[in-house]
């Protein structure tokens, strides 16, 4: 495996202030802004307190990796080839001059996208496992404040913390983070929207280690994120043959009766259904089974299956419902869900497009 570039970070004032704040203190009663929906009208966001700390964030270890991901081929082949860029990144870039044609970035960002539950956080935690480095999971939470200026500190804060440690970066639900840049300011609360954005855009240049950025809706991204992404991966909803390899992988082999299993029933049964649904099924499933004694006291495939009808139901009772329904959840339907908003017309053109 290939060292990453050693490159130069300025330090700013974030860095030390991360060290020992509180993360997210304070934040609970201001529900943050998602970029692309309607901005209330409110009153400007105050200033930060002088020197209020950034946030901090925590690299844990990766827990599983890749041997862990049910997906595809097709995924596979993407994810392998986002991390070729890294493995062979001694080869590509000096050796065959790729640097030439991109001489100003060194690091790597990759995105994950595809309906919930579909492993893309899986992915994540499994690519850096494989790069044998920690993971720093960012969550928009995290980095909104509801003070201004104290959103690009808390932006740089992780990424310095992600280069003092040569962890992954992982932006989950990033589209609230690469969100289109506001075209018309009408108060300041716009302008510091767009100044995190900017922020983030030049923390993401001169990174040089790698960060994967994980959505349930890709088309919010602005167009400049979207140019400095080097590889797109796309994970859709298992299919039939996926759906079996999931549920080998996600019943535990010390669960009693997951050899009796009926493999092919339950991968019928669960069509158009994500990894994430599975997990649930396990795991109430199980706890039907725990309780009872005796031989019947082992996990069965009518256990499961009685799961997955409740599961279905409440699929279209709780929350927002998918366009089409489950079963037809894919991809193209992403950025029609209702709550998300097409990108602004035009956002892609304010400054510091590419
Ligand atoms: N492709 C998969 N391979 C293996 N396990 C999976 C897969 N998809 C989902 N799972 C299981 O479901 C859990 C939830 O998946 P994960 O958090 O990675 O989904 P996600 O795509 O990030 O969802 P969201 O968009 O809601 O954040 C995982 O921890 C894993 O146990
Ligand atoms: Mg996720």
């Amino acid at each position: 495996m290939d060292e990453w570039p050693e490159i130069p970070v300025a330090r700013t004032a974030a860095r030390t202030a991360a060290r020992g704040s509180a993360r997210g203190a304070d934040r609970g009663a201001d529900a943050p802004h998602r970029p692309g929906t309607a901005r209330p009208a409110a009153a400007p966001a105050p200033a930060g307190p002088p020197g209020a700390p950034a946030a901090s964030f925590a690299a844990r270890k990766p827990r599983r990796s890749l041997d862990d991901l049910v997906v595809s081929e097709e995924v596979r082949e993407r994810v392998d080839l986002a991390l070729r860029q890294l493995d062979h990144h001694h080869v590509l870039y000096r050796d065959w001059n790729l640097r030439r044609i991109d001489p100003d970035r060194t690091g790597t960002a990759v995105n994950f996208y595809g309906p919930p539950g579909t492993g893309k956080s899986l992915a994540a935690e499994a690519v850096a496992h494989h790069r044998g480095a920690e993971l720093i999971d960012v969550n928009y939470a995290e980095i909104e404040s509801k003070y201004v200026g104290d959103t690009p500190k808390n932006i740089v804060a992780c990424f310095e913390e992600a280069q003092h440690r040569q962890a992954v970066l992982v932006f989950n639900e990033a589209d609230s983070i690469l969100g289109s840049r506001l075209s018309s300011v009408t108060q300041s609360s716009d302008h510091s929207v767009n100044v995190s954005r900017a922020v983030m855009l030049s923390q993401l240049d001169r990174f040089d280690g790698l960060v994967v950025f994980t959505t349930n809706f890709p088309r919010n991204y602005d167009a400049a994120f979207v140019r400095r992404i080097l590889v797109h991966v796309r994970f859709d909803l298992p299919d039939e043959s996926t759906l079996r390899r999931l549920w080998t992988a996600l019943v535990p082999e010390e669960v009693p009766g997951r050899a009796e299993l009926d493999v092919a029933q339950l991968a019928a049964a669960s069509a158009g259904l994500a990894g994430g649904d599975l997990v649930n099924a396990v795991k109430v499933g199980a706890a039907r089974a725990v309780v009872r004694t005796g031989a019947e006291r082992a996990l069965r495939t009518a256990d499961l299956l009685a799961e997955l009808a409740v599961l279905r139901r409440a699929k279209a009772e709780v929350g927002k419902p998918a366009p089409g329904g489950a079963r037809v959840l894919s991809v193209e339907h992403l950025d029609r869900l209702p709550g998300r908003d097409a990108p602004e017309e035009g956002t892609g053109a304010s400054a510091g497009q590419p």
